[in-house]
């Protein structure tokens, strides 16, 4: 068992990203940093095939699941048989997700506006599991956006027994903005972040929203305990390969991209051999060479032939071919060394 407290990097859950496939691949770039699965919801496990939906493998650790609902009771199931039969590390309610979907079934962001509902969700969980019980949320909903919001928020649902929170920098907008946008229009406050910090020195703060670079996290962890990363992630996941060494382990290697193709080949030839579709995996490669030269043959070849019915592990030997090997070989800082 990890204990997810204390570790200050982690990638954030996104619905149609963070599967189980992308998680296993971004291990053999980060080994340290906490993953997170997509938002799933109690419904989904309490009435669908939650072996299947919660099955991960153990490479995958240190990892936590997001629950989804509002109904304490049915949390507290899907925490209990997560936590029984499967080996989690955390267990995370969104409390930030604007979409409509969430909202007509009264979860995710609106939930914050429910600080009891919220906390009677974390004391139920927190009853049946040994694990951290955590929250992800936004800085406030609507025209909700005073910092007396979040403190209000903050301080009702930590007494129940939530020491961890992930905050998204962000105000929710409710009504008017897609979850695309709710990423990107209503603006950052990381000023509220590190003030709930400042107000509440004994829980363990971490911030998200529109962080990209080893410096930035750098700088913010002068301010909160952790920081969570979502798109960057995903888009360019090399960032991630100086991860371990400047934040867990100086000791740590930064692989250069060659060798991890090695390993996502051997582990394409894993799914090939059991009979699972390798452009489940190929899917969350794409933007391995982000900002690289070559990187729009990368996507280009791998998107038109992924799909294909005779695509087979040695796509990946194919297009090795077409970058050009210094940037297969390059091992590649991505943080400025410190003047002295
Ligand atoms: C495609 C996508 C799916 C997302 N799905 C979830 C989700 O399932 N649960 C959640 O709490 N947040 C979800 N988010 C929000 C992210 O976790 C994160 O809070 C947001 O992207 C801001 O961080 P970033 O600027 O580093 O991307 C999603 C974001 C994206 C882009």
């Amino acid at each position: 068992m990890f204990n997810t407290e204390s570790i200050p990097i982690s990638i954030a859950p996104m619905m149609g990203c963070t599967d189980r496939y992308y998680r296993f691949f971004m291990r053999f770039i980060t080994k340290y940093t906490l993953l997170y699965t997509e938002m799933i919801h109690t419904n989904a496990i309490l009435k669908g095939d939650y072996k299947k939906i919660l099955d991960f493998s153990n490479e995958e650790k240190p990892l936590a699941l997001q629950l989804g609902g509002n109904n304490p009771n049915d949390l507290s199931e899907c925490s209990k048989i997560a936590y029984n039969e499967f080996n989690y590390d955390e267990i995370n309610l969104n409390i930030g997700c604007p979409s409509d979907r969430v909202q007509n079934g009264n979860f995710g962001a609106c939930l914050m506006d429910h600080p009891d509902l919220v906390s009677e969700c974390v004391y139920k969980i927190k009853s049946v599991v040994n694990l951290p019980v955590t929250i992800k949320c936004r800085i406030g909903i609507d025209n909700k956006n005073s910092y007396e919001y979040l403190y209000n928020f903050v301080k009702k649902t930590s007494q129940a027994g939530c020491k961890k929170f992930i905050i998204h920098a962000r105000v929710a907008i409710l009504k008017g903005l897609s979850p695309k946008e709710n990423r990107t229009i209503p603006p950052l406050k990381y000023d509220y972040v590190y003030q709930i910090k400042k107000d509440f020195p004994n829980l363990k703060i971490h911030i998200n929203g529109g962080i990209k670079k080893i410096d930035e996290i750098k700088n913010h962890l002068n301010y909160v305990d952790g920081v969570m990363i979502g798109r960057e992630a995903y888009e360019n996941p090399y960032l991630f390969s100086n991860i371990d060494k400047y934040f867990f382990d100086k000791n740590s290697i930064i692989k250069n991209r060659k060798e991890i193709l090695e390993d996502i080949k051997k582990y394409l030839e894993y799914l090939y051999n059991n009979n699972i579709p390798i452009k489940y995996l190929l899917l969350h490669i794409l933007g391995l060479f982000n900002g690289k030269e070559g990187s729009k043959i990368w996507r280009k070849y791998l998107s038109e032939n992924m799909h294909n019915k005779n695509c087979n592990p040695s796509i990946i030997d194919n297009i090795i071919k077409l970058i050009p090997n210094e940037i297969l070989e390059l091992r590649e800082k991505l943080w400025k060394e410190k003047k002295v």
